[in-house]
């Protein structure tokens, strides 16, 4: 029997002390001990995102990160980006726009939206294609996804400047 390492991870704020095994993969840590279940599991090769949450400041797969490499690391999912009264934009704007079917994409679109706004504030409809490419949609929703992030995209825009 593999022998189990103790590791330390805070999701979406809330640091959790567990002993996980060496093969051990982040996304069922969430979904299945700390029952975080944003995250879903789509296909576990890293071709779907719909496992993408932030690690570190990164986006990434979690079907495809080992519990053991998230030691010491803070992760935001999907359930951390807004809450129910206070929606991130993006979260408003999927709704909004129609930018989910199914929802079985979302949570990993969001996040990975999320990352893209980040790093490219105000990204053309190409840079928001070739930004989510890692992240598919079985119900081919994709025109709504795009349009849902570029929305956000002005929103944010704007309510920054507003701030500024
Ligand atoms: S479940 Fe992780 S990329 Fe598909
Ligand atoms: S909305 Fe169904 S998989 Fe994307």
């Amino acid at each position: 029997m593999s022998k189990k390492m103790p590791i330390s991870v805070t999701v979406n704020g809330q640091t959790h002390d567990l002993l996980a095994e060496p093969r051990e993969l982040l996304i069922y840590v969430l979904r299945e001990r700390l029952d975080i279940t944003g995250p879903h599991v789509g296909c576990e090769t890293s071709h779907c995102g719909a496992c993408t949450v932030l690690m570190d400041g990164k986006s990434v797969k979690a079907c495809t990160v080992f519990a053991a490499q998230a030691n010491g690391a803070s992760i935001t999912t999907v359930e951390g980006l807004g809450t129910p009264d206070s929606l991130h934009a993006l979260q408003r704007s999927f709704r909004e726009h129609h930018g989910l079917q199914c929802g079985y994409c979302t949570p990993g679109m969001i996040t990975r939206a999320a990352k893209l706004l980040e790093e490219n504030p105000t990204p053309t409809e190409a840079e928001v294609r070739f930004g989510m490419a890692g992240n598919l949609c079985r119900c081919t929703g994709y025109q709504n996804i795009v349009k849902s992030i570029l929305a956000a995209a002005d929103e944010m825009n704007a309510e920054q400047e507003v701030a500024e």
